[in-house]
């Protein structure tokens, strides 16, 4: 074996390892930087749209008393680690009419993914 083709087979190892190992608490501090301004893992903190508790499982537009879109209130969907990934890589393209203009980046999506699932 080449020695470029050893180090080839090492580089992916450490990349794909990276892009799985997500890290809840890179993610949180992510989240409080990225999403906070609108969102609370606390119920009984609010901010402009809904609380993050429970989210993984929860059914989306669930939380009484904040202003959803329709798109969001008749998207019949129920949050789940995928779901969240697609919807904030880009959620205009995930679903049309949502009122959510901030993603996050590939840097960070699997991070705060993974922290949003541990509030339970
Ligand atoms: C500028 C304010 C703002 C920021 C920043 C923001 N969001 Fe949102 N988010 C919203 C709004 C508004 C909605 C409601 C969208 C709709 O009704 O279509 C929403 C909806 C959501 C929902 C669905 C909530 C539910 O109850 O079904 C999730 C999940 C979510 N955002 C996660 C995030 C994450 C994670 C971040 C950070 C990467 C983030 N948001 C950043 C405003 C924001």
């Amino acid at each position: 074996m080449s020695l470029r083709i050893v180090l080839l087979a090492v580089l992916s190892t450490v990349v794909s390892s990276a892009a799985f190992a997500a890290d809840p608490a890179r993610g949180e501090k992510r989240f409080v930087a990225l999403c906070g301004s609108c969102h609370s893992a606390d119920p009984a903190v609010r901010k402009m749209s809904s609380h993050m508790k429970g989210i993984v499982g929860r059914k989306a537009a669930s939380v009484e008393g904040v202003a959803y879109s329709t798109a969001l209130k008749t998207s019949g969907w129920t949050w789940t680690k995928p779901l969240l990934e697609k919807y904030l890589a880009n959620p205009k393209k995930a679903l049309p009419g949502t009122t959510m203009m901030v993603a996050a980046g590939d840097a960070d999506r699997a991070d705060i993914v993974a922290y949003l699932a541990t509030l339970k």
